[in-house]
């Protein structure tokens, strides 16, 4: 992980960032909530670039450079229309490096399902992700069973050892 970019859409409460830049690695974080980065900023990590940004609005005149890895856990919540779903795709596709990866969970991709009532017509699949990220020449593949990896080759995939040896390592700490 050690000096890996990566951009984290919704940082929350920064603990992705904690993480990741004790490892070595740099993280570009973004929000639309002030309190979020304000939080993220009193937090003191190395190697963390925390910005106020609407991923809606693309590039948004800011300079990001090229990244290893995306996470954005939720992609499609909250988008008001395709037209902007496709400036957020555009925009990560840009940003990404050629082997880059943006990874996304599938708990987070049909999060807006998960709501009493709430009408099918609100959800976005895997197929929707895969059909809308081949338009900005992105291929979209299941890395585990809730993690999908959107890239434009064929993704790097933890082997069952590793996932094991790491979850070791995890409950060592
Ligand atoms: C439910 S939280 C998820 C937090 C984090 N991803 C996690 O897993 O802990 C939603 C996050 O998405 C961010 N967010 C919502 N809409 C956004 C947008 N249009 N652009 C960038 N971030 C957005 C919020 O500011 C918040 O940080």
């Amino acid at each position: 992980m050690s000096g890996a970019r990566i951009l984290h859409v919704g940082v929350g409460n920064s603990l992705l960032a904690r993480r990741f830049c004790a490892r070595g690695a740099e993280v570009v974080g973004t929000t639309i909530a002030p309190e979020e980065v304000a939080h993220g900023r009193a937090m003191g990590i190395t190697r963390y670039d925390l910005r106020l940004h609407n991923k809606y609005r693309g590039h948004d005149g800011q300079a990001w450079g090229h990244f290893d890895f995306i996470v954005d856990n939720n992609p499609s919540s909250f988008a008001c229309c395709l037209d902007h779903y496709m400036t957020m795709l555009k925009f990560y596709s840009d940003v990404l490096k050629p082997d880059g990866q943006f990874l996304v969970d599938r708990v987070g991709l049909g999060w807006a399902l998960s709501a009493d009532g709430a009408l099918a017509r609100w959800g976005f699949s895997s197929e929707d992700l895969a059909s809308t990220a081949a338009l900005v020449d992105l291929r979209v593949e299941p890395v585990t069973a809730d993690i999908l990896a959107v890239s434009r080759g064929e993704p790097v995939r933890p082997s069952a050892i590793r996932r094991t040896a790491w979850r070791i390592i995890e409950r060592l700490k």
